[in-house]
């Protein structure tokens, strides 16, 4: 099968596309030929190496294969494999699996993969499995958002920002998207009922407070972050600087004891079925409308990458395979 392997941390021109062994599904696992994937902002820290990027290989990559959103349909099945038939259509988070999705096939746990809705289509379901469910997670773990609440996404135009924008209007929130200026239209568009561009102001630097902030560029430590909460608000980070993680992850916890307020890190669970079916749920009555800015074919993965890294793009940049078939 074709995929795109790298086998050095660096640009993205370090990928290839090479021909490899298609995997041979174990008894526990189904052999999906990819229909599309999605990139991450994981994806692209795993191929330069950064430090969080190294956490799985300190000298080269661990996974030579990345990706980790996955939807196609399922072609053959192993042994013991009880959910799925030849012919279904799935889709799954394969982080924590092996990744290896820009290729044309992967061997997946049954467990782990989703039947994917008839009325999503393979490009839009692509865009769910790591963002859409870490967005959804974002604005539904331990409370739920309240109808009126002040809710503060961060990085508002980004994959899983514009899906958290949607989830929070969707119950019911007062919405204040935040990234830069050519990306606030389309977050108003998004139903965000405010929208800041970080270039021009800072929110942790003005008075407004809020009920949740979801920051998926946290630069800062954890009292700034608790200076904009509402009593019993919520300060998660998703994403942001190494420093920020660490100052969040250690402090944050002990303010979190000392105050009705909670500020911390927010690790997604991927492939949550609960949180999958509120998503799908969500999907199906065109409440969540994925945002798909530009689709690449595999043999374009280099270029799409490049893409990526401009930042010069609102929601998510799929890999469509459909033509590799
Ligand atoms: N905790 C978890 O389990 C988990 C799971 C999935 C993802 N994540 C993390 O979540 C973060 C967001 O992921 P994503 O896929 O949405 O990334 P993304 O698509 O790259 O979106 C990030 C957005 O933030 C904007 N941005 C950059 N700097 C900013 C700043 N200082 N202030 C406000 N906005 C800024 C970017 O715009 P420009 O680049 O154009 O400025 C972009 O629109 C990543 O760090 C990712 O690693 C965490």
């Amino acid at each position: 099968m074709k995929a795109a392997v790298y086998t050095k941390y660096g640009a993205p021109s370090v990928l290839k596309i090479k021909e490899v062994e298609t995997p041979i599904p174990k008894n526990n696992e189904v052999l999906v030929k990819i229909m599309a994937s999605s990139i991450n902002s994981a994806d692209v820290e795993m191929l330069k190496g950064t430090f969080l990027g190294r956490l799985s290989g300190l000298f080269k990559p661990a996974f030579e294969i990345l990706g980790s959103d996955i939807s196609g349909v399922v072609e053959a099945v192993g042994s013991e494999v009880t959910l799925f038939e030849v012919g279904d259509e799935v889709y799954g988070d394969m982080t924590g699996s092996g990744f290896a999705t820009f290729a044309e096939y992967k061997a997946v746990d049954e467990k782990k993969l989703s039947r994917k809705p008839d009325s999503l289509t393979f490009l839009e379901a692509a865009t769910i499995p790591s963002a859409g469910v870490i967005a959804f997670q974002s604005i539904n773990n331990i409370k739920s958002i309240k109808p009126g609440q002040q809710v503060l996404i961060n990085g508002a135009g980004g994959g899983m920002g514009t899906m958290a924008v949607q989830m929070a209007k969707a119950f019911g929130a007062y919405v204040t998207g935040v990234d830069k200026s050519v990306k606030l239209a389309t977050l108003k568009s998004l139903g965000a009922d405010r929208v800041m561009d970080y270039e021009m102001e800072n929110y942790v630097k003005l008075d407004t407070t809020y009920d949740r902030i979801v920051d998926c560029q946290a630069l800062f430590g954890p009292i700034k972050y608790i200076r904009r909460l509402n009593a019993d608000g919520i300060f998660y980070m998703i994403g942001g600087s190494v420093s920020s993680l660490l100052r969040v992850g250690i402090f944050g916890s002990i303010l979190s004891i000392m105050s009705t307020k909670k500020v911390g890190l927010l690790l997604g669970k991927p492939n949550n079925k609960d949180d999958i079916r509120e998503i799908e749920g969500l999907m199906q009555q065109r409440t969540l409308n994925p945002v798909i800015d530009k689709c690449f074919k595999l043999d374009d993965i280099v270029e799409a990458f490049e893409y990526f890294e401009t930042g010069n793009f609102v929601g998510k940049i799929v890999i469509d395979m459909a033509d590799n078939k």
